[in-house]
């Protein structure tokens, strides 16, 4: 992806030569999975991929918008029954909404985007979207609106234009991000705080299975459902319990018999999720890596059997990994497809990689794709 492709289709179709350009980046997740709609931490990083866009002021109320990689354009309006039919201009035109539901100005504009997030491979290609077009625009306009709730009208653009309940860890990720940082997000209070992350003689590596789940998002919106009624029902006993961040074991184990079976599973792996964050944390603070290690699998066995989020091709990744004696593997993201994110030693790194790309072609036909992990910056204006 290229600065100058875009800015070459933005002048081709609209002859202006002088857009602005902005980019917000995709993110990876250490650990905290499924754990930022339950108020509780999550440890993400910003990385070197991303969507750029070339943007312009047309001076009428119409979104004129093309996306470069799928060559598909779409013409909007800024009211609510403008929305269009096309799938990633929803993004876009629920971005501008959440702006003007918030009492912001929006006006017309010229764009032309592409990414090179690879999509539904957990690296929040639709976060990175909502990031680039939430932050140009209140900058482009003077909004004089924070990060923070750049990030929520991101998050409110999944809940009310796409569908998807999400929690914030993937805009609040892209909007904040710093290179070589990971942040520790506590989603209840958003306080956060930026780890360095240069974990000496190791390297992070995702192995993109290429799996896409097209259930994934009544999936996603079923499992927060589960959390929720696990919560209320806890709340009975603890009126201090808002979300399953505040609870304990005992507490769940208090109303296992009130709640499905499901739901115990879905709640217990959240709040053992929780624990692992802060363990996370701690062995972060003395470069303890093992422990790290130790933690991801722990969060891919929690995610695999409690909260049923993982696949066959992930499983076996995961399980390939463990016999390659790689530090720490898990799936990341929302899950039901996508990547493994796996911390290995610099020493293992290529004979790893080249038997999972061979061990995973033989079993399931293609390689897995290999990304390097690049810890980088948020959004922001090229
Ligand atoms: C998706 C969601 C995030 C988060 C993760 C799982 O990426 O957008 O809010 O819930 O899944 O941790």
């Amino acid at each position: 992806m290229t600065k100058q492709i875009i800015l070459n289709k933005f002048i081709d179709l609209f002859g202006d030569q002088n857009p602005e350009i902005y980019t917000s980046p995709g993110r990876i997740n250490l650990i905290g999975e499924h754990t930022d709609y339950n108020g509780s931490f999550v440890f993400p990083g910003a990385i070197d991929k991303g969507i750029i866009a070339a943007i312009k002021l047309n001076g009428t109320d119409k979104i004129n918008a093309f996306a470069l990689d799928l060559e598909d354009g779409a013409v909007f309006g800024l009211n609510e029954e403008d929305l269009p039919k096309e799938g990633w201009a929803k993004y876009i035109f629920g971005v501008c909404r959440e702006i003007i539901k918030r009492g912001g100005k929006i006006e017309g504009f010229d764009t032309v985007f592409s990414g090179d997030v690879p999509l539904g491979a957990g690296m929040s290609s639709s976060a990175a979207l909502e990031s680039t077009y939430a932050f140009a625009l209140n900058d482009m306009l003077d909004l004089g609106i924070d990060k923070f709730e750049l990030a929520k009208i991101g998050q409110a653009t999944e809940h009310n234009y796409v569908g998807v309940k999400c929690g914030i860890m993937d805009q609040f990720a892209s909007l904040f991000g710093k290179k070589d940082h990971l942040m520790r997000l506590d989603t209840k209070s958003m306080e956060f705080e930026y780890y360095p992350f240069h974990p000496e003689g190791y390297s992070l590596v995702l192995l993109d299975t290429r799996v896409a789940h097209e259930l994934a998002s009544s999936a996603y919106n079923k499992r927060r459902e589960s959390c929720e009624r696990a919560a209320d029902a806890i709340r009975e006993n603890h009126s201090e319990v808002e979300f399953l961040r505040d609870a304990s074991m005992e507490m769940l184990n208090e109303v296992k018999k009130d709640i499905s079976e499901e739901d115990f599973m879905r709640a217990q792996y959240v709040i053992e999720e929780t624990q692992r964050v802060h363990d996370v944390s701690d062995a972060l603070q003395k470069d303890d890596y093992e422990t790290v290690g130790q933690k991801m699998y722990e969060t891919h066995h929690g995610m695999s059997k409690l909260y049923e989020v993982s696949c066959e091709e992930l499983d076996f990744l995961n399980d390939l990994a463990k016999k390659h004696q790689v530090t720490g593997s898990r799936v990341m993201g929302g899950g039901f497809g996508g990547c493994t994110i796996n911390l290995v030693k610099d020493e293992l790194y290529q004979q790893f990689i080249t038997d999972a790309k061979s061990e995973f072609k033989d079993k399931y036909g293609h390689e897995p794709k290999v990304y390097d992990v690049v810890i980088s910056d948020g959004a922001r204006k090229l």
